[in-house]
């Protein structure tokens, strides 16, 4: 019998072996419309693709005969300790996915002790992910065209007590993403085949839309016009809440207004790196938005290690897009990351199994990294190096 290799895609999420396979029972589970919006990235799709194939082009010289049975993944993370070195990324409508989905991932980060980062435009509150969830909350914010978003966002996440504000610089213009747009046949109508498609999924229809309907941008609500409050509206005007005309200025307001950890998401350039360090940022996120922004970006790895060399005693360094793999993230870690946000990865959790699927993904993602460890001969973090690794990248 020829030999046949097909990734699992059937109703058992735990069967899936790795990220990929997650990735195909969420295929099957969600709307294609939906899916597109996750999976997609800006015109051609080079920076996207791109993010994976750097990753893959790095590759280990590991030590051998060392005992490594003593190994952990544990790190610090801002002045407390993580049982792993991986953030869950802020990523905006998860309710298309999964009732209440920003509890889910909240809680699934909570259990593994890892934080989770609220986007602006989530679909439950900040308040009543901090109320029903707690942990380590970190809340991103988009500096919108309306600034009063802005300081409303600011307040109440600081009432809440989040540990940090992220603050995403990369989306100051809203990305193409035109897979996206074949979808629809108007502004927020879907085209005849994508309704067809939404009706062969009952399943998410009787667990997400039915009972719930579409889902609203909670944490911005009252700022939207009366046809833009759900995401159906909302999606259609979002490009024109983007603000062209954010600026280091921004950066220094929020400083001296947030009390806690500032940390700007969408560095990539040393300048930029050095920039935010003047202005007392705690930390950057080295990320091209997972290639949803601007096409024919750099992936964030290429520019990580003269990041490192020029900031990495000053702040925390954070990295993300295309991170599907335990030996991506050691291979950041090695390079000088201090962490890896993990944005798409959790999200097919999310769709294929709800919480327990977000669990499932970073049961994966730490089961990888626990055993690559191993096979490089190291028995923590800290003693990964850049001397490991082939890296043809910089
Ligand atoms: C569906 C989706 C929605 C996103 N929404 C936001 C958002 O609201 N705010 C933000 O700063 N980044 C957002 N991002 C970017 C992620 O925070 C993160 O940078 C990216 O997903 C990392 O790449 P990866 O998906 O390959 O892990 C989004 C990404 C995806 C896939």
């Amino acid at each position: 019998m020829p030999l046949k290799r097909k990734l699992y895609s059937g109703n058992d999420f735990r069967k899936a072996v790795s990220i990929d396979e997650l990735y195909e029972i969420a295929r099957c589970r969600v709307p294609n419309f939906a899916l597109e919006y996750v999976i997609g990235g800006a015109e051609d799709e080079n920076s996207l693709n791109w993010n994976q194939t750097a990753l893959k082009s790095i590759r280990f010289k590991p030590n051998t005969l060392v005992d490594t049975s003593s190994r952990h993944q544990r790190i610090n993370l801002f002045g407390q300790e993580v049982n792993s070195p991986l953030v869950i990324a802020p990523t905006g409508l998860n309710g298309m996915l999964h009732h209440r989905a920003d509890i889910a991932l909240a809680q699934a980060a909570k259990n593994n002790n890892i934080p989770f980062s609220l986007s602006t435009v989530s679909n439950v509150s900040l308040e009543d992910v901090a109320n029903e969830v707690g942990g380590r909350l970190w809340m991103q914010l988009y500096v919108m065209t309306e600034r009063d978003i802005t300081r409303d966002i600011l307040k109440r996440a600081d009432d809440q007590n989040y540990e940090a504000l992220v603050f995403t610089t990369d989306a100051n213009v809203f990305g193409n993403r035109e897979w996206d747009k074949r979808n629809y046949r108007a502004p927020a109508k879907l085209t005849m085949r994508n309704i067809m498609d939404v009706a062969c999924h009952p399943r998410w229809m009787f667990d997400v839309l039915i009972p719930y309907g579409v889902p609203r941008f909670e944490n911005i609500v009252k700022f939207m016009p009366p046809e833009a409050k759900t995401a159906k509206g909302g999606v259609a005007i979002f490009p024109k809440l983007f603000a062209p005309d954010i600026s280091w200025d921004e950066v220094a307001w929020l400083r001296e207004k947030w009390p806690r950890k500032l940390i700007l998401k969408g560095i990539l350039n040393v300048a930029d790196a050095i920039h935010a360090t003047e202005l007392g940022c705690d930390g950057i996120i080295l990320s091209n938005h997972g290639g949803r922004q601007l096409d024919s970006c750099v992936a964030p790895i290429e520019v990580l290690p003269e990041i490192v060399e020029a900031v990495g005693d000053k702040m925390t360094i954070i990295i993300d897009s295309g991170f599907r793999r335990g030996t991506d993230v050691l291979k950041a870690i090695a390079l000088g990351a201090n962490a890896v946000m993990i944005g798409r990865a959790t999200l097919f959790g999310l769709a294929a199994g709800g919480q327990d699927g977000v669990n499932h993904a970073l049961s994966i993602l730490t089961t990888e990294i626990d055993r690559a460890l191993g096979q490089l001969g190291c028995t923590s973090l800290d003693e990964l190096h850049p001397e490991m690794l082939v890296n043809n990248l910089s």
